[in-house]
């Protein structure tokens, strides 16, 4: 029979690697717990209009890459319900912060999340089907100060020091303001002037984007449209002075926080929702993830609130690609242990040894050992128990992959009450009283 396998764009991630996941989770957490964020859980799936009118039907992720089907309360009944995988998590936020009229309390939100998000892409490195993201949200009435530059500079410090905590070298931050709802009709009447008697000349990607969404060609790493694309009108240049002084505050703020960044110009996002800030995390060598692909994006939004029936709700938010910033410090530690001459795997780091194996030397001592680990685990240490049927060979070949130490529990042992402690790093050999034991496993 053809063994089953995982479907193409998603994988399963195993120990030693998930140590390192939940690693990562925690120190978002211990981070975004001091900057006044609380964690919301949205479902996966949601209704398809949702992505439709919040991330936007022209863009690439809900023309092309929804996961997408119609579901019906029963096999035979005609009305269906359209639902869809979500592909990103900022519409379900904001869909959540409407539906519990989280608007009432007057107050700004900052909300996280780290969860599965599902696109149907061309699977690569860094790039997968189901990939997980740990975004967060800022959001409220305008009287909540949720439109103030402040917020995007916080954000961005945040995430500056997110990824400084967790060890991550040579990060760079671009950002870009794409202008509110106002200036940005002016510029594409602009770009799309522009781009009419040029557009030709364009890849076919980028002939469909002139006329579906002009903004994204600004994104396109087509090598032969680069020409043309330079010579298009810039954003800046369209920008009201209220978008204007909006930006400066922000890099203001910046500068004064010592958070490094440079502005790309060209910078727009494929998502409809932006208006304003709106930036991207990149690691420029060493990941092996390629230019293309950012590390995390976000940006500042108004409107999506109202787009999806609610009252006005500015708010500024951020997606991290877990998967790519876990290849990147998985990259970071082979190059230095490569360096250092050391044969650490990429996750030796993040994986705590055991405090003990315990060996039973023979089947007559296998419930002892187990009570022994018992009692070990109660007093917080973290064990493992082998089988009194295992010849001590493998039980020592066993503990020294998993453990810092051993515990043989034979007879003699046992009717001592003085037990044989193993150091593998030492490569010493101790007598203990079992009495003393937790204070010695604990040292
Ligand atoms: P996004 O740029 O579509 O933005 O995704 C954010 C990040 O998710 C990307 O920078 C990338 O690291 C990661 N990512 C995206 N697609 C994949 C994939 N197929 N495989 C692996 N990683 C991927 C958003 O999703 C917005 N919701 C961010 C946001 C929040 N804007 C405002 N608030």
């Amino acid at each position: 029979m053809a063994i089953l396998k995982a479907v193409r764009g998603t994988r399963d991630l195993l120990p030693p690697e998930t140590a390192l996941w939940n690693h990562v989770e925690a120190t978002a957490r211990a981070v975004f717990a001091r900057y006044g964020f609380g964690e919301i859980r949205t479902p996966i799936f949601e209704d398809t209009s949702l992505f439709a009118r919040g991330v936007g039907e022209e863009t690439d992720i809900v023309s092309k890459e929804m996961y997408t089907w119609e579901d019906r309360a029963r096999a035979d009944s005609d009305s269906a319900q359209s639902l869809t995988l979500r592909p990103e998590n900022t519409a379900g936020v904001v869909r959540a912060y409407i539906e519990h009229k989280l608007a009432d309390t007057g107050m700004l939100q900052k909300l996280f999340y780290i969860g599965p998000q599902f696109r149907r892409e061309r699977p690569q490195r860094g790039r997968y089907r189901q990939f997980w993201q740990i975004g967060a949200e800022v959001l409220g009435p305008a009287w909540s100060g949720s439109d103030s530059p402040l917020r995007d500079a916080e954000v961005l410090e945040m995430l500056a020091t997110f990824l400084n905590e967790l060890g991550i070298k040579n990060w760079r931050l671009e950002l870009n303001s794409v202008g509110s709802s106002t200036d940005r009709p002016r510029y594409l009447i602009a770009l799309r002037e522009a781009l009419a008697p040029v557009k030709h000349l364009m890849c076919a990607d980028n002939q469909r984007r002139a006329e579906t969404n002009p903004l994204r060609v600004l994104d396109s790493k087509d090598p032969q449209d680069q020409e043309i694309i330079n010579k298009l009108p810039r954003i800046a240049d369209f920008l009201d002075d209220a978008s204007k002084g909006h930006f400066a505050q922000v890099l203001t703020a910046l500068d004064a926080c010592n958070v490094p960044y440079s502005v790309n110009p060209r910078l727009v996002r494929g998502l409809d929702y932006y208006t304003r800030t709106t930036f991207e995390f990149t690691i420029p060598d060493g990941s092996g993830l390629g230019t293309q692909n950012a590390l995390l994006g976000g940006g500042r939004y108004d409107g999506l609130s109202e787009m999806l029936g609610g009252p006005k709700a500015p708010g500024i938010g951020f997606a991290i690609g877990e998967d790519r910033l876990i290849l990147t410090l998985q990259a970071q530690a082979e190059a230095e242990a490569k360096e250092s001459g050391a044969s650490v795997s990429a996750c030796g780091t993040w994986v705590q040894k055991l405090d003990a194996f315990i060996a039973p030397m023979g089947i007559a001592q296998n419930a002892a050992a187990l009570l022994l680990a018992k009692e070990l685990r109660a007093a917080g240490l973290a064990i493992e128990v082998g089988d009194g049927s295992f010849r001590l060979k493998k039980s020592f070949e066993a503990a020294d992959k998993l453990a810092r130490r051993m515990v043989i529990l034979g007879e003699d042992e046992i009717a001592s009450g003085i037990l044989t402690v193993k150091d593998f790093s030492a490569g010493e050999q101790t007598k203990v009283a079992r009495a003393g034991l937790v204070d010695f496993l604990r040292g």
